[in-house]
């Protein structure tokens, strides 16, 4: 089979009835990079533009995705990270096949999804150190052999993500309890799935003001989409 390296939806072997209106985005980033504030402003953006968007988050989204998450995330024993790379791709099977797909398949829709594959390869590939190859590997089984059109890595650094966390407050969850090594194993991670599909990711400095990280958003999803700027 195919390597899944620098593949997009149109060159998978996975050929799924996509409308070619539709557009698949996710949003990547360590605790604390700005995902979700960036995500909302995306979503109001491309409604502006009259398209429709259905937002989603991993792990998730699905019935039977959101039990996952909750016995992953509370989760208070230590789980053996082929069991974690392998439940987040159940997670990922469900939520392609009741989801992503089918909304894939209607015109001018755009699914935007809060993490994904490149997640799996950061925490479970390079973090956990299963490396990114195995986790490449379970996606090779279809539905999971399909990638996003655009990525947005919103980069920042160990220190920021700490600083936030701590505003933040609350419980931590099963991740958030990880020490710094694991959150600079993360970055890396990050930063090996950008060099294993560069021109699919694409790298934003989230360190600064939201304006600034939603311009370099709004530019990438124009190019793609064929909206003048
Ligand atoms: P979540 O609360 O959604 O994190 P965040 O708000 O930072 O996006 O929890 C999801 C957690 O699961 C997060 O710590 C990252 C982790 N994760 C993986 O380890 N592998 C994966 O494939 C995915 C999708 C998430």
């Amino acid at each position: 089979m195919k390597n899944l390296k620098e593949t997009t939806p149109d060159t998978s072997p996975f050929h799924p009835p996509s409308s070619p209106s539709s557009y698949f985005l996710s949003f990547e980033g360590i605790e604390g990079s700005g995902k979700s504030t960036q995500l909302k402003t995306l979503k109001i953006y491309l409604e502006g533009l009259g398209l429709r968007v259905i937002v989603l988050r991993e792990p998730g989204g699905t019935t039977f995705g959101e039990k996952l998450r909750e016995a992953i995330l509370a989760s208070k024993e230590a789980l053996h990270p082929a069991a974690e790379a392998y439940l987040f791709a159940s997670s990922r099977a469900q939520l392609l096949n009741q989801v992503i797909l089918k909304e894939l398949s209607k015109e001018k829709t755009i699914v935007i999804c809060d993490r994904y594959i490149d997640s799996s390869i950061a925490y479970q590939g390079h973090a956990r150190g299963l490396g990114a190859g195995t986790i490449l590997k379970i996606h090779e089984l279809p539905p999971l052999n399909f990638l996003p059109h655009q990525t947005y890595y919103l980069d920042i650094d160990l220190e920021i993500s700490f600083e936030r966390q701590q505003i933040r407050g609350g419980q931590k969850d099963y991740f958030e309890s990880e020490n710094k090594d694991f959150y600079q194993k993360l970055i890396e991670g990050f930063e090996e799935a950008s060099l294993l599909f560069p021109s699919r990711i694409k790298k934003i400095d989230g360190r600064r003001e939201e304006e600034r990280v939603f311009a370099d958003i709004k530019n990438y999803v124009n190019k793609l989409l064929d909206i003048p700027g």
